[in-house]
């Protein structure tokens, strides 16, 4: 495993690319999901999507708080229920948070690391970070979803970003 390069906002052009799709899962791409683990892990996120750190194709991983580690491949929202208010900060924008409104409710689909179709259905920090990650796969950012000016601010304790 090995830690990668974190891509930033205003210098990597593949975070505003939309993803590929991941044809074949083989042992690159478990590579890859080693490696996003492992960033996350030292950044102390609870999400992360290829784009970030440079690689244009459809996969996330994510880790809630005392949870394991899980990574989705060619993950796609089936469903999304309500709606909420919530703050939100991304690891390939640090230094800010901003407060957006997500769904209470999604259910994603995708493939596992081995292959295997999953489905999950989450709601409260799990639902917001699936679809700050799967933003990411269409080039999309939480910024973008922010109504007015005073609804990012700057931040100095960076913890649990995206
Ligand atoms: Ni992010």
């Amino acid at each position: 495993m090995a830690i990668r390069a974190l891509c930033h906002l205003f210098n990597d052009p593949v975070l505003r690319q939309k993803a590929k799709r991941v044809p074949n899962i083989d042992s690159s791409i478990q590579q890859l999901i080693d490696d996003m683990v492992e960033t996350m892990r030292q950044a102390n996120g609870v999400g992360l999507a290829a784009p970030q750190v440079g690689v244009p194709l459809r996969v996330v991983v994510l880790q809630m708080p005392g949870e394991e580690p899980i990574a989705i491949i060619n993950p796609e929202i089936v469903k999304r229920a309500g709606e909420r208010e919530v703050t939100e900060g991304c690891l390939s924008l640090p230094g800010y948070a901003g407060e957006i409104k997500r769904s209470a409710s999604v259910t994603v689909k995708g493939r596992d690391r081995q292959g295997k179709t999953i489905r999950i259905k989450a709601t409260g920090l799990m639902a917001q970070t699936l679809e700050h990650e799967l933003d990411h796969l269409n080039g999309i950012l939480y910024i973008d979803h922010i109504e007015r000016r005073d609804k990012l601010h700057k931040i100095e304790a960076e913890t649990g970003e995206m």
